[in-house]
């Protein structure tokens, strides 16, 4: 029954999505010893205190149409924002007297936004002396370069899905030029981070399974797997949430092959279940993020849903806690 762990183990080269399918699909004892041993490499990698990162989302403007995000263009029902350099400055400095030592800046893909980094990524960086993380969509080369210079330390693109079919026909864009980026944002400079959904409509097991040879491959250095969540005025509100069970199985499969990466706990994970994002370190996630968005911004960043699960730095300690594990120092 283990042998299909073992394999994990080996040479991540070498794995086959058949050697993953069964992982993927993991319950009962399976599933016990695929989170142990995630949590034994964790522990073995030095990587068992969980970092913490603040999240500010910038702005809700996005020129895509991503069909699972009520942020796409297309949308006229939400009322679109973007903070003020005063109020992102205000919002990090927050951010640095909780301890947290990562200011994550996230928002649509709008070039228009880009004025804004300028003025604020150099003080976050320079003056409050954050990590600074970007999660704004894709970009030209040279603006990277340019996010690079200004400070910013990494950068978030999730490729989403590794199918290139699925991929275009969710996003209307092209996978393989999300990959260039990922490309060039590693060039610029800046640490990598991506990942997957899990519960697209149409997607496979084998599509998961190449989704997580496909981190592989890309070894980043941060890597993510959220569940699918519907969300009201957009083409996938009916379609049903992703499996949070598929979802802890992929992150305990990144963690056995990815050892030191920085794997989060999503607050999706929470919004389908309560201490859903306690499961998630214990399948071998150990990064949570802390939101700082202002209350009524907050209500417009829907990235998830009207109901999306807001972490607040009194659930991300417990959550750690209930897992047995402490915040990096
Ligand atoms: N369900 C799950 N993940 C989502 N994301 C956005 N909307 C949803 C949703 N409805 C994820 C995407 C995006 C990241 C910032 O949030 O993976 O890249």
């Amino acid at each position: 029954m283990m042998t299909s762990i073992r394999k994990l183990h080996e040479a991540a080269s070498d794995l086959t999505v058949p050697d993953l399918l069964p992982l993927l699909t993991a319950e009962g004892a399976l599933q016990e010893e695929l989170f142990k041993q995630a949590r034994t490499v964790r522990r073995e990698a030095g990587q068992d205190d969980v970092v913490l990162r603040g999240v500010i989302e910038i702005s809700n403007y996005c020129q895509k149409g991503c069909d699972y995000c009520a942020m796409r263009t297309a949308n006229k029902e939400i009322g679109r924002y973007m903070l003020s350099a005063e109020d992102i400055l205000l919002l990090a400095g927050k951010i640095k007297d909780s301890g947290i030592r990562i200011a994550f800046l996230q928002g649509g893909q709008n070039p228009g936004s880009d004025r804004l980094l300028e003025q604020v990524v150099p003080v976050i960086k320079n003056d409050l002396g954050l990590n600074v993380l970007l999660c704004i969509g894709e970009r030209p080369k040279e603006t990277y370069e340019r996010f690079f210079g200004w400070g910013a330390d990494s950068y978030i693109l999730k490729y989403e899905t590794s199918d290139p079919d699925l991929y275009h026909s969710i996003t209307g864009g092209r996978l393989e030029r999300r990959l260039q980026c990922l490309e060039w944002i590693r060039d610029a400079g800046m640490k990598i981070g991506t990942g997957n959904i899990v519960g697209l409509p149409g997607q496979s097991l084998e599509s998961l399974a190449n989704d997580i040879l496909l981190d592989a491959r890309l070894t980043p250095d941060f890597v993510s797997s959220s569940p699918f969540i519907p969300n009201s005025n957009t083409p996938l509100q009916d379609h049903p949430k992703g499996s949070v069970e598929i979802t802890l199985n992929t992150i305990a499969i990144l963690r056995i092959l990815l050892k030191k990466c920085l794997i989060p706990s999503v607050s999706a994970l929470e919004s389908i279940r309560s201490d859903g994002q306690t499961a998630g370190l214990n399948a071998g996630a150990n990064v949570l993020t802390v939101n700082f968005t202002p209350r009524e911004k907050r209500d417009l960043y829907r990235i998830y849903s009207a109901s999306r699960f807001v972490v607040s730095l009194d659930h991300a300690t417990n959550s750690i806690a209930r897992a047995g594990l402490r915040v990096r120092a």
